[in-house]
Parts: C-alpha cells; sequence; structure tokens
C-alpha cells in the first residue's frame, strides 16, 4: 500500500444537496422488486447456468412471488435468445409477471430484442449506456453530447418497433450506466433526453434506472444522487425510480435502504447477491430487513433454506455462513451469555409475554423463514450453562432443574474443551449420560421392592458394592425415604434428600422417566444423581444411586 493513497486516489465529491430530505423518513412498504439474476447474476458465474437452471431459477423466482424478471440479454447469443423463446412459447410465464430484457443502443441487437418477445405478454425492454467520465474518456471516446445521442437513438430504434410487439404490454426502461459515478446534472440530461423520445405519462410511466454499478462512494452519497434526480428531473411523476446497486465498497444494501429512503420505487437486484465482482444488491437481505421492522416485502422466503437449496445447485455458488438471515452460523450463538440470554428470551416469547418479537441477538425469528431453533444454539467450551441446558431440552426433553444445570454446565465445557470442537446434541447426552445415568460404580441396583402399610413403606434394595452383593432395608414415609434410611445403617458417610424431580421422557407405553435427585452431606456438600427407568420409582432409586456413586468418584479425585 501506498504511503501516502492521496496521491493516487481521490475523495469522491459530495452532491450539493442541502436539504436533504432522505434523512428524516422511515420506510412504510416494499418497492416494487426486480430479479436480475437470470442476467447480471447469471454473467457472473464462472459457468452460466444452463437451461434447464436458468428454468428451475426462473420458476423459483416467480414462485418467491418476483413480479419482474430480467430474464437476459436475448441479442447477445442463441442460447439466451432460445431461452427466452422457450418461456414464452411454452407458456411458462404467469400472466402477471413481466419478463425483462436488457439491450444495448445499437440497432441489430434491439431488432433482435424485439424479435425474442414476440407473443410475450408483458414485457419490459431495458435500454443502456455508460455515462461516466471515464467510460465517456476511455471505452466510447464520447462527449456528453454524443453520450445523449447515443441514448436518443437508442429509444428511438425501440419506439419505431414497437408496433411489432401487438398484443404485449410494454414497458420501458432506461439506465444510465455507471449513474453513480456520473454527475447527477448530466445523467438526468441524458434521461431527459431519453423521455423526450419515449413520452411517458402517469398513466404510462418509464423506468428510470440508477445503477450504482461500481460502489464508488459511502450509502449518503448514492441516497443524494437519488434524491437530487427525483426533486430535479422533469415530469418525475411519470417514471418509476429504480435502483441497481452493486456491492465494492460492501454497502450495496445500505445504498439501496437509503435510495428508497431517497424517493425510489423499485428495485433490482439477485438472490444472496451474487453478481460481478463482490456482487449485487442482495434482495432477500433487504426484504428480510423489511420484513423485520414490521413491513410484508411481498415476497416469500418462508423456506429460505429451500431456496438456497435452488440457488447454490443451479449457480455453483455458496452463501457463506455469515449471509445475513440465510447463512449457517447467523442464527447460532457461541457465547455463553449470548446463549443464555436467547433462551431466557425464547422462553418469554413462547410463554407469550411479548406483543413484539424481542428476543436478544436474533432480529427475527428463525422460524418465520424456515429455519430451526434447533439451529440457534450450538454447545462448544464457550457454551454457558444456558446452551448446554437449552440443547439438552430442545432436542431430548430433558429439563435439568437449575442447579443441576449449574452443576453440569462447567462439566461439560471441560469434556467439550478436551475433545477441542463444538459438539452435536447426540454428543452432549452422551457426556450427560456418562456423567449421571451411566454412573454404576460402587453402587449398582439390582432389586428394589417396597411394601406400605398405612403409608409407612418398608424397601428392600438389592445391591452390588464394587461387585459384591449388598441387601439395604430401612422404612420411612416413602420409597426415596426409606432407603436414605436404609443406607444409615450402613458404613457410608450420612446423606439427606436435598431436592427432587421428575419428568417423562417421551411418551407412550415404554415411555421413559427421568429422576434428579440432589443428596446432601452434613458438611453442606450436595451432589447431584440422575436416574432413567420405565418405572419412576426405579428411576429415582438410580437416582440416589448416581448421587452416591459421583461423590465417591469426586473424593477418590480429591484425594
Ligand atoms: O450494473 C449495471 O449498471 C447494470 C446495468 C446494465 C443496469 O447491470
Ligand atoms: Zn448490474
Amino acid at each position: 500500500m501506498l504511503k501516502d493513497p492521496s496521491k493516487k486516489y481521490r475523495p469522491f465529491p459530495p452532491v450539493n444537496l442541502p436539504d436533504r430530505q432522505w434523512p428524516n423518513r422511515v420506510l412504510t412498504r416494499p418497492p416494487r422488486w426486480c430479479s436480475v439474476d437470470l442476467r447480471d447474476g447469471n454473467q457472473a458465474l464462472a459457468i452460466p447456468m444452463n437451461v434447464s437452471q436458468k428454468l428451475e431459477m426462473f420458476q423459483t423466482l416467480v414462485q418467491i412471488g418476483f413480479k419482474e424478471i430480467e430474464v437476459g440479454f436475448p441479442s447477445a447469443s442463441n442460447t439466451e435468445f432460445a431461452f427466452n423463446r422457450r418461456l414464452i412459447e411454452e407458456g411458462r410465464i404467469p400472466d402477471d409477471v413481466w419478463l425483462q430484457v436488457l439491450v444495448q443502443a445499437r440497432e441489430h441487437l434491439i431488432e433482435r430484442t424485439i424479435q425474442s418477445l414476440q407473443g410475450a405478454k408483458k414485457a419490459i425492454i431495458h435500454l443502456y449506456n455508460s455515462t461516466s467520465p471515464a467510460q465517456r474518456r476511455v471505452v466510447f471516446r464520447m462527449s456528453k453530447k454524443e453520450i445523449i445521442e447515443v441514448a436518443v437513438r437508442g429509444a428511438r430504434m425501440i419506439m419505431d418497433r414497437l408496433d411489432r410487439l401487438d398484443g404485449t404490454e410494454v414497458l420501458l426502461e432506461y439506465s444510465p450506466e455507471s449513474f453513480s459515478a456520473t454527475e447527477v446534472e448530466f445523467a438526468c440530461e441524458v434521461a431527459e433526453a431519453v423521455m423526450d423520445v419515449w413520452q411517458p405519462t402517469p398513466e404510462r410511466p418509464m423506468i428510470l434506472n440508477l445503477p450504482d454499478t461500481v460502489e464508488v462512494a459511502m450509502p449518503n452519497v448514492y441516497a443524494d444522487q437519488v434524491e437530487w434526480i427525483c426533486r430535479n428531473i422533469r415530469n418525475r411523476e411519470s417514471l418509476i425510480i429504480s435502483l441497481h446497486t452493486h456491492n465494492d465498497r460492501g454497502t450495496g444494501i445500505a445504498a439501496t435502504e437509503l435510495g428508497l429512503l431517497a424517493g425510489a420505487d423499485r428495485v433490482e437486484g439477485t438472490l444472496f447477491g451474487n453478481g460481478e465482482r463482490t456482487g449485487n444488491l442482495d434482495i432477500i437481505t433487504v426484504a428480510l430487513n423489511m420484513y423485520s421492522h414490521g413491513i410484508h416485502p411481498g415476497l416469500d422466503f418462508s423456506n429460505l433454506n429451500a431456496i438456497r437449496e435452488v440457488y447454490e445447485r443451479c449457480t455453483g455458488m455458496t452463501v457463506p455462513p455469515r449471509h445475513p438471515y440465510s447463512g449457517e452460523l447467523v442464527f447460532t450463538a457461541f457465547s455463553g451469555s449470548h446463549q443464555d440470554a436467547i433462551k431466557k428470551g425464547l422462553a418469554e416469547w413462547n410463554e407469550g409475554r411479548q406483543q413484539y418479537w424481542d428476543v436478544p441477538y436474533l432480529p427475527i425469528d428463525p422460524a418465520d423463514i424456515g429455519r430451526e431453533y434447533r439451529e440457534v444454539i450450538r454447545v462448544n467450551s464457550q457454551s454457558g450453562k444456558g446452551g448446554v441446558a437449552f440443547m439438552l431440552e430442545t432436542r431430548f426433553g430433558i429439563y435439568l432443574p437449575r442447579d443441576l444445570q449449574r452443576e453440569f454446565g462447567p462439566i461439560a465445557n471441560d469434556e467439550v474443551d478436551r475433545i477441542g470442537r463444538e459438539v452435536t446434541a447426540d454428543e452432549l447426552k452422551a457426556i450427560f449420560w456418562k456423567e449421571y445415568v451411566e454412573r454404576e460404580s460402587p453402587w449398582k441396583l439390582v432389586r428394589f421392592r417396597t411394601e406400605s402399610t398405612n403409608g409407612h413403606v418398608r424397601c428392600r434394595a438389592e445391591l452390588l458394592r464394587d461387585g459384591q452383593p449388598v441387601e439395604v432395608v430401612g422404612e420411612g414415609n416413602g420409597p426415596l425415604a426409606a432407603l436414605v434410611h436404609g443406607f444409615g445403617n450402613l458404613d457410608v458417610p450420612r446423606f439427606e434428600i436435598a431436592d427432587y424431580s421428575e419428568h417423562a421422557l417421551g411418551s407412550g407405553e415404554e415411555a421413559a422417566a427421568i429422576a434428579y435427585i440432589q443428596i446432601r452431606y452434613p458438611d453442606g456438600r450436595n451432589r447431584w444423581g440422575v436416574g432413567v427407568d420405565t418405572n419412576i420409582e426405579i428411576a429415582s432409586v438410580k437416582a440416589v444411586l448416581s448421587a452416591l456413586n459421583r461423590s465417591v468418584g469426586a473424593a477418590a479425585a480429591q484425594q
């Protein structure tokens, strides 16, 4: 890098708009959306989509709810032309969907484009030529006047051929390509020259698209450019002002959102932002940003995973794991404090205590876009007790008492640390089972029987202690009290039951119960044990033995 970049690069000049209005506005409704996946997106692929992939993508775009779809550049190749024809001739375009095609201001290309549209019900013919100083100087070597002439000639050539599209409802679109790098006054002049030819009216408007072909400035500058055009162009009410942002500075989405505040009516972009260089605008993100503010975008992303699957298959691109809304990791919390907050937020939401979604760290409910709650939390060595408990609850219906969560959290973290990677839910359950449920040494249950008279219970537990049979006989006002009493007759430290809870695991006849028991020693030490059995009484006896076995293990570990 240069020590002094100002010798090579210069700041982008601001727009003179001291009374700009857009910063004080809020978005209240969605724009018209136009997908350019099959044109701008497709032209940026290392291997462009083949016909069947384009057809599948077209079908998906229709299902999402796009009413304007730029399907290609039909004059650019026979494949593009044939694709257009196939869509029309096979009746694949719903009556309310506009077929948009792009064309440069050249006669033979316009001619072929018109041919490609024969028989379409609704067509948008999109004419463009580039207008920025660099394009004028380097590429076209043309003066401003000559650039205007190119645009006007193209506009006329289209106008002169419209009678050949009898039976087709036609909407005309003009793009001063590289608009955001063009002087606003000149962009306005070119656009007005095209308007003079096409003569739009409020009843028969035309689309004026304002491409941020290459992002060259901050998004507020683009918004100023859009507002400047909206306020200064003649006959604004006969125009549908459209945005087309790319993402070179990583702010394509912001530029579109601010451009909408600045007065635009329409947005062009692609799914997941596929497009030249850093991509086109990601329409999904803009649409879901609106949704998260309570505005339905008019596009359906209820099954975002399925859309992503079609996209990845058709384009060969992949959606990065941190991509807004759709990335693998965006509804995943790794940090313990995030997990705890999410768990509490989801509990509050599920209990219906909030009218509006306000769950920490989750800007929208993942379920609304077909993502699953179980993707929300994963367990790694940084996960807190909340994340661990949440995963056991949501995946297996294991509801740990709060105090047991506190005990098991650090145990799970140590084990995950030892494994050295994130663990799956099954692995987490295995850690829990090994620590609590599968503790069968030194104490193991062989048989447990009780007799009860007038609420008084006598128990006889046949156990193995380090493999040797031992019988524990005791009595009390319940099976557990009788068991604790029985242990009092053996040479083991005295203990009492400090906490007890149980619940069913799953349902059906073979369903097991899980019992959680905390025992307390006279010196104040506590130990949790967990037992699982189809018989709840046996599950609780196993839980007592689990707690005793864990005490012995802990004592041995301390020696
Ligand atoms: O990015 C761009 O300027 C374009 C135009 C053709 C609209 O894709
Ligand atoms: Zn583009």
